[in-house]
């Protein structure tokens, strides 16, 4: 028979729920001033000290974020050793220059400012709980498709462990960054001995924080009209193929930076 206890106490569980009365608007702008000054950075001060409250802090954030079937499939890496942030900065760097040789086009950013990062935090995930979402395990091609959405529910549920601790470490006033270029294998590969990271772990991201090497700034974003549709799919915001290839060859590289010369 299977175990229907719930794995909180129902009464405390109801009672912790103090969301602010509906429209109370002086929450949303403290939260959208944390939102809106997550800025990332390339670069950080490194004499800077984490107090060790502030990744209990952080990761309290991550703990609390919604996941498919509440799997909670994350896990944080804490990296305080500056030798291993260095043999890290070293893959990374190493990845830069083959992407540069390997023409790929992607204004890809200094990968030595990883090992500047005071906050320092690999998450992880095992991507063996794709089966605790809705698959067959069966093999068939109907499987496939199912596994394929399992991924995804997994990886947004990462993003959104991911998300908050990066709100968490914005709203203590540190400068983030999103490292997803970690994510292919063999990358992953030579992260995972120098952490200690069992095979079926996956390294998804790291996120860096600390406060900047030099001022920040705010990078562009779509306006409002451009990504909201009302009912039904606005057709005006559709992109043909190559419009989508003009906005990759003519624009992505100016709105990752500040300018097209100054790629950070
Ligand atoms: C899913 C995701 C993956 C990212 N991967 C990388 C990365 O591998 N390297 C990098 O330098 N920045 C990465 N970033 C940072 C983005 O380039 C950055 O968030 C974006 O340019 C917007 O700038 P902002 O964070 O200052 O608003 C990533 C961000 C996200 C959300």
């Amino acid at each position: 028979m299977s175990d229907t206890t719930p794995a909180v106490d129902i009464g405390a569980a109801e009672q912790a729920i103090d969301l602010p009365e509906i429209g109370d608007e002086a929450q949303y702008n403290a939260l959208m001033r944390t939102i809106r000054n997550r800025v990332t950075v390339r670069k950080f001060d490194n004499t800077y000290e984490v107090p060790e409250r502030h990744y209990d802090l952080i990761l309290e954030a991550a703990r609390h974020a919604p996941s498919g079937a509440n799997a909670q499939p994350w896990q944080f890496i804490v990296v305080r050793d500056q030798d291993i942030k260095d043999q890290i900065t070293d893959y990374f760097v190493a990845e830069q220059r083959f992407r540069a040789k390997a023409k790929m086009k992607f204004p890809t950013p200094d990968y030595r400012g990883l090992a500047t990062a005071p906050g320092f935090v690999v998450v992880c995930s095992d991507m063996r709980w794709v089966n605790a979402f809705p698959v067959f395990n069966d093999g068939s091609e109907q499987d496939e498709m199912y596994r394929a959405n399992a991924e995804r529910i997994l990886l947004q549920s990462v993003a959104a462990a991911t998300m908050s601790a990066h709100l968490a470490a914005a709203a203590l006033g540190y400068n983030v960054w999103w490292v997803t270029a970690i994510g292919q294998e063999d990358a992953q590969d030579a992260m995972r001995p120098l952490l200690g990271i069992p095979d079926e772990i996956s390294v998804l991201d790291i996120l860096l924080f600390g406060p900047p090497d030099a001022k920040p700034y705010k990078r562009f974003r779509k306006p409002l009209e451009e990504i909201a549709h009302m009912d039904r799919y606005d057709m005006t915001h559709f992109m043909s193929d190559d419009a989508l290839k003009e906005w990759i060859n003519k624009r992505r590289h100016r709105v990752m930076y500040k300018d097209a010369s100054r790629v950070d």
